[in-house]
């Protein structure tokens, strides 16, 4: 209990730590999205233009984040302002972005949690994608029961953050997951052994680059950064908790190992699978929820494996929640010396109540539209990850290259010069150059599409 008082705390080992931080990266992003939007743009054109920009902007990004977080030992508002002051602002960017993701991620979390109810019960019974688009679209459109999974779902969370960072999410992820990647081979033997898979498998493998352009290119950096974690504080939080003699080149080409196998595994658990049984895939938004359950009914022994997969997706997705709502709880126990039981209620609270409204927006609410035609739970996730993002990802990089400077956060990462970084070089080109261009590019886009 010693971390409800002052100390921040920290991580009990560097296995830890990786798993948490691996945890916060593998979640929805991997599971949900990352399998549609490869159905969308053309499976491995997507998966190819996905792994260069991983390399190119991800990784350099990873380290960047980890160095200012681990150097200041801070959240990031104190991150920033250890550095400079009058930058601690960019630091409340990132926290407000993955604070807001966290609302209506808990939604979504939610709906989780129902399949997982539904799939005990008996419910992944049809294999009609009609019947099954009715049965989610009826779901999610009412009022009442989304909003009592979405508390459960931010329950969960809370008591997890609750117990601090190695009472807490350390020891929740060191226990979720491995049962995660366990779950995962599991279920993705069975996807890739059915009958007719191998179509799927030559979708994910062969790339089709006639779907390939600029939209392919955008959603990839997007996906990219929300997968990782990326621009929102939350690897400057965790960094902030590791030891002066841990290795930071080590974990931020770890992480991102490690969330792009998930991811990978993930589409190969989905893809063949929605080939095999002929469901479309480009469904979209609702492959995980609609084709899925379609995909399990017309296997042997789907329900066991239905359940499995639901149980393995909410595990990845607590994983990620926790440290979303870490980021900004980190923030009041630092700044404002909030208790951290304290911070995690009212920060939870406040959370669910900003996630009511996406909760509607599936339903009656829907019809209201925010930005540019979109209603709620669409506008915020626009804001976070379209806007906020990249904006606060530009800002890093730009303060780091040209505020910091490359050389006092090479010091850092080789804790001042003990331990050697042998990409330095082509890590100094990309947080100068390539990742500013690339990422102010994609926050142009965005900006433009409002009008
Ligand atoms: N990376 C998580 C996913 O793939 C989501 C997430 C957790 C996130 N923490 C984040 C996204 C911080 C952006 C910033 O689902």
């Amino acid at each position: 209990m010693s971390e409800f008082k002052n100390e921040r705390g920290s991580w009990g080992s560097r296995i830890g730590f990786l798993l948490a931080a691996a945890g916060s990266a593998i979640g929805l992003g991997n599971v949900w999205k990352f399998p549609y939007l490869c159905g969308e743009y053309g499976g491995a054109a997507f998966i190819v233009t996905y792994i260069i920009i991983l390399v190119l902007v991800g990784f350099t990004i990873m380290l960047t984040e980890l160095m200012i977080g681990r150097h200041s030992q801070k959240g990031p508002v104190g991150a920033y302002r250890a550095i400079k002051e009058r930058w601690a602002w960019v630091g409340a960017i990132g926290i407000l972005a993955s604070y807001l993701i966290l609302t209506y991620y808990s939604v979504i979390g939610g709906w989780i949690i129902k399949y997982i109810v539904s799939g005990i019960t008996g419910n992944f019974n049809t294999t009609d994608v009609d019947a099954l688009g009715g049965i989610f679209a009826t779901f999610i459109g009412q009022p009442f029961e989304p909003l009592v999974y979405h508390a459960i779902f931010m329950i969960l969370t809370l008591v997890i953050v609750m117990g601090g960072i190695q009472g807490g999410i350390e020891k929740a992820s060191k226990i979720m997951m491995p049962a995660l990647f366990v779950i995962l081979f599991i279920v993705v033997i069975r996807a890739v052994t059915l009958p007719g898979a191998s179509i799927g498998l030559e979708y994910m493998l062969k790339p089709d680059w006639s779907k390939f352009g600029l939209d392919v290119v955008v959603a990839a950096l997007v996906q990219v950064f929300f997968s990782l974690s990326l621009g929102m504080g939350v690897i400057i939080t965790y960094g902030s908790y590791l030891g002066k003699d841990e290795k930071l080149t080590t974990s931020a080409v770890q992480i991102p190992l490690m969330d792009s196998a998930a991811a990978l595994l993930s589409a190969f658990a989905v893809l063949p699978a929605v080939f095999a049984l002929g469901y479309n895939p480009s469904a979209g938004p609702g492959l995980l929820f609609i084709t899925l359950p379609g995909v399990f009914a017309k296997m042997p022994m789907g329900s066991l494996f239905g359940v499995l997969f639901f149980i393995f997706v909410l595990f990845a997705a607590l994983t990620s929640s926790i440290s979303l709502l870490e980021a900004a709880v980190t923030y009041f126990v630092d700044e404002h010396k909030w208790q951290r039981k304290k911070a995690v209620i009212i920060l939870g609270l406040v959370a669910f109540l900003i996630g009511v409204p996406s909760s509607l927006a599936n339903g009656a609410f829907g019809d209201v539209t925010f930005i540019n035609g979109m209603n709620f739970f669409d506008s915020m996730s626009f804001f976070a990850e379209n806007i906020l993002l990249p904006l606060s990802a530009f800002l890093l990089s730009i303060f780091v290259a040209w505020v910091w400077g490359t050389e006092n956060a090479i010091k850092e990462a080789t804790n001042n010069g003990t331990v050697n970084f042998g990409f330095s070089k082509v890590w100094i080109i990309s947080i100068k150059y390539i990742a500013p261009i690339g990422i102010g590019f994609i926050l142009l886009q965005s900006i433009m599409s409002l009008f």
